[in-house]
């Protein structure tokens, strides 16, 4: 990855990170262009610079290019929207997602525009309920790159990751799943794919080498049925109600005193 200077100094004039902003070069195997990026100097929740190992994940994707075609493709926690950038330039259905924050969103679309491509992007906040655009299940394939170093939001990401891979789910078709690419190790923390898998989820390392896990949702519950009230038809009612619930018999007394 390049460090190259202000490429897009003139651009940037209008944001806080005007005159402290860098662009950064990626090279996404599969891809003809490197991939410029805009990063910010800070930014409060780590959305501000691309990550070590997206060059490295975008090359297994190149290789793996089976898993992303035709899929409809969700990216957690996209940062500056690199990989976003290149699954689109891939020709791929993508859309990006990270925090609840405009920021976050400007550079986002800043970079996809200077890169010539776009998508769409979702504000979202892991653990919030999804939003329509998030819970009508249209992404059977969740991606994500270097986005579990916060320990202390592994529960709000595994709930969130579960109701997207529930959402997604059809009966009679191949089943929704993520793609975590994750090369860290915190200390004394137990990694996110052990709880993940204590909890039920199907976690597949399937490649130890560039570090990518295959997660699939936990099972279902399966709706309890739920005993409703019997009512009483009226009397004099000659119609039959089309209703079975409505057209029950009524409960006949027990009670030997009546
Ligand atoms: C270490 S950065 C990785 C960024 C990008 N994936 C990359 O590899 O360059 C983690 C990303 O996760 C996002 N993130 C962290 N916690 C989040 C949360 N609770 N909800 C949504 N996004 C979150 C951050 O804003 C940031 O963009």
């Amino acid at each position: 990855m390049a460090q190259l200077g202000t490429l897009f100094g003139e651009e940037a004039e209008d944001g806080w990170w005007a005159e402290e902003s860098q662009t950064v070069t990626v090279n996404g195997a599969g891809v003809p262009d490197p991939i410029a990026i805009r990063e910010l100097q800070f930014h409060v929740v780590n959305a501000h610079k691309v990550w070590p190992f997206n060059e490295r994940f975008m090359g297994w994707i190149n290789r793996n290019q089976q898993y992303f075609q035709g899929k409809h493709i969700l990216e957690l926690g996209s940062g500056t929207g690199v990989l976003a950038i290149y699954m689109k330039k891939m020709g791929w259905d993508v859309t990006s997602s990270d925090y609840d924050d405009a920021e976050i969103e400007a550079n986002i679309v800043f970079n996809a525009t200077a890169n010539h491509t776009s998508f769409p992007h979702i504000r979202y906040t892991w653990g919030t309920p999804l939003p329509e655009s998030l819970s009508g299940g249209k992404f059977d394939l969740i991606v994500a790159n270097d986005i579990l170093l916060y320990v202390a939001q592994y529960d709000a990401l595994m709930d969130s990751l579960k109701r997207l891979l529930w959402a997604a789910t059809v009966p009679g078709q191949p089943r929704p799943m993520a793609l975590f690419c994750w090369h860290r190790k915190a200390k004394g923390v137990r990694p996110f794919f052990e709880i993940a898998a204590e909890r039920g989820f199907e976690v597949d390392h399937i490649d130890a080498h560039d570090k990518v896990w295959l997660i699939r949702a936990p099972p279902q519950p399966t709706p309890t049925a739920v005993a409703l009230p019997v009512p009483t038809p009226e009397k004099d009612s000659t119609t039959p109600s089309p209703n079975p619930i409505a057209a029950a018999p009524a409960p006949t007394s027990t009670n030997p005193s009546s």
